[in-house]
């Protein structure tokens, strides 16, 4: 029998990060360590019960630790000699990055910087970044392809995931740090950030309170389902062709938010009070993946179109979200 590997997941008590660690306990043959400074961007309680859901596993470590604490990270990588990182912590959401851009520079940024250096001192060879697709920030051209410019981002948070992707490349370059930044669009699905779309929209039309719409409803978002971007991100975890990599995870279909809004509203069974607003500083009209490169490079083949993704999303916000509301209706 092979011996175990050993994985770190950074964030991997947030939305996307123990999705991850779901994959990888249930899969087998990997050790999990976890570091989460389960601060308050949103309900620490929800990264509080996502990660208790896994420390029942022997396979299972959590380092409560902050990604800006060198000293801190250098312990966490002085106990185990990791096979791979997979950095998804960071300071998400691009419209609070505008009000604190220094604290998402810190986190995105040096917090990724002192990652890879304890990644080139120890000897890691295998880095998946968590990138985003705002960093294509207005393009115009769609699909969004990874030759596309990505010097034009339009919020601080889409240039904190730029240079996080830069200095990926630096240490790929220079210290064999293989890394493969991974540029997500709209992840949606089962525990999705309160603060996202999709999720703060079931919350609102469920309760029959006004929906902001920022805009006139034309934006459009490339909603990729959780199980999509785990498979990709699984993918990247194997991925030993080049020493670096940008690669889109997308679901490669672009709606627009008065088509989401509707299925929502179809899947609550509810209709939606729309509550007109200016559209926002930062917030991109569109996105769109050309994912041919994923398709390629990892054998990437998302499955879940929004019809079928907004369904599932629905049948867990009922069972979980509104059943903590104490209410089914
Ligand atoms: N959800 C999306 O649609 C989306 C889209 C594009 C990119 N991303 C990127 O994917 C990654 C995961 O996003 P998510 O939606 O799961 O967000 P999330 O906020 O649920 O998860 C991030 C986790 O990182 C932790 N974290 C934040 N700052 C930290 C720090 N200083 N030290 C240690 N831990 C820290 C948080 O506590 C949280 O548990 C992020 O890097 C995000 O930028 C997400």
């Amino acid at each position: 029998m092979s011996e175990a590997k050993n994985i770190l997941v950074t964030g991997g008590a947030g939305f996307i990060g123990s999705h991850l660690v779901d994959r990888l306990l249930a899969e087998g043959g990997w050790r999990v360590s976890v570091v989460d400074d389960f601060n308050d961007f949103y309900d620490p309680a929800l990264k509080r019960r996502s990660a208790a859901a896994h420390a029942a596993d022997v396979r299972y470590r959590l380092h409560e630790a902050d990604i800006r604490d060198r000293a801190a990270l250098e312990k966490v990588f002085g106990e185990t000699g990791f096979d791979c990182v997979v950095h998804l912590a960071a300071r998400a959401g691009v419209r609070p990055s505008l009000r604190e851009p220094l604290l998402y520079c810190e986190t995105n940024v040096t917090g990724t910087l002192n990652l890879l250096e304890l990644a080139r001192v120890r000897g890691v060879r295998q880095f998946v970044f968590g990138s985003s697709s705002s960093v294509y920030g207005a393009n115009a051209k769609v699909p969004f392809s990874e030759d596309d410019p990505v010097r034009h981002p339009i919020s601080p948070y889409a240039a904190t995931k730029a240079a996080g992707e830069l200095l990926c490349h630096t240490y790929a370059h220079l210290y064999g740090v293989r890394c493969v930044c991974l540029r997500f669009f709209t992840v949606y699905g089962a525990r999705q950030r309160p603060d996202l779309a999709i999720r703060k929209f079931a919350e609102l039309i469920s309760r029959g309170a006004p929906v902001p719409v920022f805009g006139d409803g034309t934006t459009r978002r490339d909603y990729t389902y959780v199980d999509d971007i785990i498979a990709g991100v699984r993918a990247a975890v194997e991925y030993d062709a080049t020493m670096f990599e940008a690669i889109n995870l997308g679901e490669s279909r672009t709606v627009e938010l008065g088509e989401l809004i509707a299925l929502l509203e179809k899947e609550l069974g509810r209709e939606a009070i729309i509550d007109r607003q200016p559209p926002q500083p930062g917030d991109v009209p569109q996105t769109f993946a050309d994912i041919s490169k994923a398709r390629r490079l990892l054998g990437y083949d998302p499955r879940t179109q929004i019809e079928e993704g907004i369904g599932k999303f629905v049948a867990w916000f009922n069972t979980t979200v509104k059943s903590e509301r104490g209410t089914t209706k």
